[in-house]
């Protein structure tokens, strides 16, 4: 691994969609804050970031940021009442999200894509390399993404994305990547990307999920994007710009990843995420596996 490029620092978390595949439910709160066993999704993402050494997070909040920014702000309200009722294990949850990073907050205005969400980053970030995560898109810690792609772009320079194998039928739900093999065989070199293809134009199976880690240049790329698929300013037509264009701040590498990983804007995800968790908690486990596996075999 060379050193001589800037460290990554800052991790950039657009949490501003409209989550239309999640309504009513997100219609007054943002689908980010919606309840991964007990904690926010967006929280389980947090610690990820700041797992990976990403102290500096710049969330883009949309309509409804009041709930993230109180989630990740004390609440000396509830804090005191379980102080006052000696609640140390309750108190403790309770500060955890507050303490966890210096989040920064910045707002979309009309979420005009995610492509125009990062671009929101640009004043933050500055000239450094960053990393992307997606508020709704959690990565299982036992199978560690982004450090592996931090790595991949100290070594290779450019931008790295997170690409995972897709059944070909289920292309058309992701942005897709042609590609060639390099010496590394979690790594490959991105030669362009589409935005959701009908499964006869993609170019394979490989999707993109909600891991980046993103050279600077994509900002100058992004304000010359105009609208792409569905209208919007799509971060997957300024990549393939790069991924074209070495000169213009490319090149752009994929690290694919094999691990588990759930879409929490995603109905059927979500539960598989709640289930998959809830059952691997020590405190809810036992009660829950046991309850979960009458009701397989009894009701299904
Ligand atoms: P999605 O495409 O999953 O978000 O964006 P969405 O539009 O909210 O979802 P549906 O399809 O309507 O259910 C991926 C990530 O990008 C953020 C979302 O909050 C999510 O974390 N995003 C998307 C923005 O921050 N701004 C946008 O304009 C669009």
């Amino acid at each position: 691994m060379t050193h001589s490029r800037p460290a990554v620092t800052k991790a950039v978390l657009p949490a501003a969609g409209l989550g239309t595949r999640f309504l009513p439910a997100t219609k007054a709160t943002p689908k980010e804050m919606l309840p991964v066993v007990d904690k926010p999704a967006i929280q389980y993402v947090v610690e990820e970031a700041v797992a990976t050494g990403l102290h500096d997070i710049l969330m883009i909040t949309g309509r409804n940021k009041r709930p993230l920014e109180d989630h990740f702000d004390h609440n000396h309200e509830l804090e005191s009442v379980l102080g006052r009722k000696g609640d140390s294990a309750r108190l403790a949850q309770v500060r955890e999200a507050g303490s966890l990073a210096a989040v920064h907050y910045v707002r979309q205005g009309d979420p005009n894509g995610l492509g125009h969400a990062v671009l929101c980053a640009a004043a933050h970030v500055g000239r450094e390399p960053f990393a992307v995560l997606l508020g709704d898109d959690l990565i299982d810690p036992r199978d560690p993404l982004l450090g592996r792609m931090i790595d991949v772009q100290s070594e290779r320079g450019g931008s790295v994305i997170a690409l995972m194998e897709v059944d070909p039928g289920q292309i058309h739900l992701y942005g897709c990547a042609s590609i060639a093999v390099t010496t590394d065989d979690d790594v490959v070199r991105v030669t362009g990307l589409v935005e959701k293809p009908e499964p006869a134009d993609a170019p394979s199976n490989l999707a993109i999920i909600g891991r980046y880690v993103l050279d600077p240049a994509v900002f100058d790329v992004l304000r010359e994007t105009g609208p792409g698929r569905g209208g919007e300013i799509q971060l997957t037509d300024a990549l393939h710009r790069l991924a074209a264009d070495e000169t213009a701040g490319g090149p752009v590498h994929g690290v694919v990843f094999r691990g588990r990983r759930y879409d929490t804007g995603d109905r059927v995800d979500y539960l598989k995420a709640v289930v998959r968790i809830a059952c691997e908690r020590d405190d809810l486990g036992p009660d829950f596996r046991s309850w979960l596996r009458d009701y397989v075999f009894t009701e299904m």
